[in-house]
């Protein structure tokens, strides 16, 4: 995982809106969120965590076949994000593309990394989850200004012929609630102009009561389908990691569930809402609290715009056996020396060739 040092605390946010401390806690059990500096975006933080994921799993960027990142907040509305990481740390035999499913996107992101490896289209899959929605809040607006924060989070997917991974995914959607929480701003339907602007259409836009009661009604549903897909209950489930919007739903889903709140992998108090980042972030601070072990399952589950939601049921494999050590200064300086060739190497042909 990679978050800013930057940390936004609620009586930092006094000073900026109408809001306090008690308030943010008793609502979202959210007390600090952290935000990215200047040099930060959602490509720089998705490319700390990605590296991070292959230094703990022995995987040289180069053995990787594709690189799936889910993310509400790219750095343009094209190229994708994900291509942007591939450079970075020069997965030169990588396809790579962004997956749009908001909040649940880190669910149907490491369901799709399982389908490619399973139909043997590929051995090594990154999945990233990564946010910058600092930079599409509106800092004047206190309803939803105090959920959000910025954060990545990545996994390493690999064939193995040990038994795990992915068991079964509950994926839904229903478009009916696309105006419940969105961005409708620099988009086709509303381009960027000096109108959209002025009406504030890029930045996010939410009914939270509204998506507060669908939330609390999916997440216990989608969780109980996914492990009755595989012939299982919740009592066979070690660790929940459900995304990190709101301590209330986390709380109504576990009753829901008839589960227990110990088994309840939460962190939003230390990152608010970080999106599609909050459940792999979530993830590697149970793996290194001891929460997670090889051999457990686990749930995962998530809601977000769209409406989207879903969950997973995953047998945590850990990492596998070493296979070569990575060197993460190595890897950068290799990458960016590729980067910089294969620029010059366009130039030099362009410049040979013409630019018509
Ligand atoms: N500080 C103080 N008061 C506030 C604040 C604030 N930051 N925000 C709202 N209030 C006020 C409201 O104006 C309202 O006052 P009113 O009754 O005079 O109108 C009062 O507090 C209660 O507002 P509610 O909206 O009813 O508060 P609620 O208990 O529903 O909590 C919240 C609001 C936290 C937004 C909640 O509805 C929620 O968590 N909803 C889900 C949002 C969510 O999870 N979104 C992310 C989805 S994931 C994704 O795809 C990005």
């Amino acid at each position: 995982m990679a978050v800013p040092d930057k940390i936004l605390t609620n009586s930092d946010l006094e000073k900026i809106v109408d809001t306090d401390d008690e308030w943010i806690v008793s609502r979202t059990g959210i007390r600090e969120r952290h935000i990215a500096g200047a040099n930060e975006t959602t490509a720089s933080l998705a490319s700390g965590a990605a590296m991070r994921a292959l230094e703990v799993a022995n995987l040289h960027p180069g053995d990787l076949d594709m690189i799936i990142l889910s993310t509400s907040s790219p750095e343009h509305i094209f190229p994708a994000t994900a291509c942007l990481v591939q450079d970075r740390i020069g997965a030169v035999k990588a396809g790579a593309f962004d997956l749009l499913a908001a909040c649940t996107g880190f669910i149907y992101a490491v369901n799709l990394g399982s389908q490619a490896i399973k139909s043997n289209g590929a051995e090594n899959v990154l999945v990233i989850g990564s946010e910058t929605l600092s930079r599409v809040v509106n800092w004047k607006d206190r309803n939803t200004c105090i959920l959000f924060g910025d954060g990545a989070g990545a996994f390493v997917m690999q064939a193995s012929e040990e038994p795990g991974g992915v068991m079964t995914a509950i994926l839904r959607s229903d478009g009916s609630g696309a105006d419940l929480l969105s961005i409708p701003g620099g988009g086709s339907r509303h381009p960027a102009s000096m109108q959209t602007l002025y009406d504030g259409l890029h930045y996010i836009q939410m009914n939270g009561r509204e998506v507060f009661r669908f939330a609390t009604r999916v997440m216990a549903e989608a969780s109980q389908q996914a492990v009755e897909a595989a012939n299982l209950t919740m009592n066979d489930i070690q660790l929940l990691i459900p995304h990190q919007a709101n301590q209330r739903i986390i709380e109504a889903a576990a009753r829901g569930l008839n589960y227990p709140m110990e088994q309840v992998m939460v962190n939003i108090e230390r990152y608010g809402n970080t999106s599609t980042a909050s459940i792999p972030i979530a993830t590697v601070e149970a793996f290194e609290q001891g929460r997670l072990n090889p051999g457990d399952k686990t749930v995962m589950v998530a809601f977000g715009s769209g409406l989207t939601w879903g969950a997973a049921l995953i047998e945590w494999t850990g990492p596998l056996p070493y296979r070569r050590k990575v060197s993460p200064r190595k890897v950068r300086w290799f990458a960016r020396t590729r980067s910089i060739l294969a620029r010059l190497r366009r130039r030099i042909e362009g410049f040979i060739w013409g630019n018509g």
